[in-house]
């Protein structure tokens, strides 16, 4: 897979959280029947129990870390590799259920075998290195642990909202972003086993009006990656459709898709 890169100095092109942490919540939130599902998801496809050690790698702000910690009892390791973000989490746990790290997915800090469950949601796309990240998650879990991984497959995502209206987001998105079957093929390289998909469709909004807000706020970070002249464009557009057709179900709905890897000690 080729990442976006930036001609100039030979770095992969990033979106830059330190930024993005000061309104990310604002069109992100998840509502309580979505943080319920993803709950229950989490318990069903992890089947870990109270008290298991769960690290959540990329946390960002916390929006699954804490309701992990709160309502199903998991000991939560919270790991971004942004501070900003990592400040907003920390202002939202006001009695410390989750422990809190900066560190670099790619260069874990934590020892092996340090967690039953690494849960990650929208972070492979933001790496160098995700088949790195990977066989990070491989290390510090326990030999019978596993990984779950959150996010929107390309071929889910190429036709949704943001990458009709904003087709300089198709720029970033496609050479970054894998689809389900990369996503497995890398866990399987990486010597997971039993590696499978569930996929979800989530009610992200309740109104086209609330994700033209949300798109007005760049609450996907990808937004903030584009010119402001393809971003202002792309938003009048958006508004006209949102005009045109409130009732819309494509504004409101998302497909996510979330895979799962068994580490069962295999030798790599
Ligand atoms: C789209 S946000 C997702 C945040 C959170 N998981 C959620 O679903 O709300 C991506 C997060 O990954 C973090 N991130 C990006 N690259 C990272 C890296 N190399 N190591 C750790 N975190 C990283 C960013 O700082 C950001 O908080």
């Amino acid at each position: 897979m080729v990442r976006p890169m930036d001609g100039d100095n030979g770095r992969m092109i990033k979106a830059d959280y330190s930024k993005i942490a000061s309104f990310y919540d604002k069109g992100r939130s998840l509502s309580a029947q979505n943080t319920a599902m993803w709950l229950d998801l989490i318990t069903k496809l992890s089947g870990a129990s109270k008290g298991a050690r769960v690290l959540d790698l990329g946390c960002g702000t916390g929006r699954f870390s804490l309701p992990m910690a709160t309502r199903l009892g998991f000991n939560v390791t919270g790991a971004d590799s942004s501070a900003e973000m990592l400040a907003k989490a920390e202002q939202k746990d006001s009695n410390s259920d989750v422990n809190w790290m900066l560190t670099d997915a790619g260069a874990l800090t934590f020892p092996s075998g340090s967690f039953e469950v690494v849960f990650m949601s929208h972070l492979l796309h933001h790496v160098d290195s995700p088949l790195a990240v990977l066989k990070e998650c491989r290390r510090v879990l326990f030999p019978s642990g596993v990984v779950l991984i959150r996010y929107g497959s390309m071929d889910h995502i190429r036709n949704d909202v943001e990458h009709t209206f904003f087709p300089q987001v198709s720029g970033i998105d496609e050479p970054r972003t894998p689809t389900k079957e990369l996503t497995e093929r890398w866990l399987l390289d990486n010597g997971f086993a039993d590696v499978f998909s569930e996929e979800v469709v989530q009610q992200t909004y309740q109104t086209g009006e609330a994700h033209l807000d949300a798109a007005r706020s760049k609450s996907t970070s990808v937004l903030s990656m584009i010119s402001e002249e393809s971003f202002h464009a792309g938003i009048y557009r958006l508004a006209e459709h949102v005009d045109k057709n409130p009732d819309d179900e494509w504004l409101l709905f998302d497909k996510m898709t979330m895979t799962v890897g068994h580490k069962r000690n295999i030798k790599v």
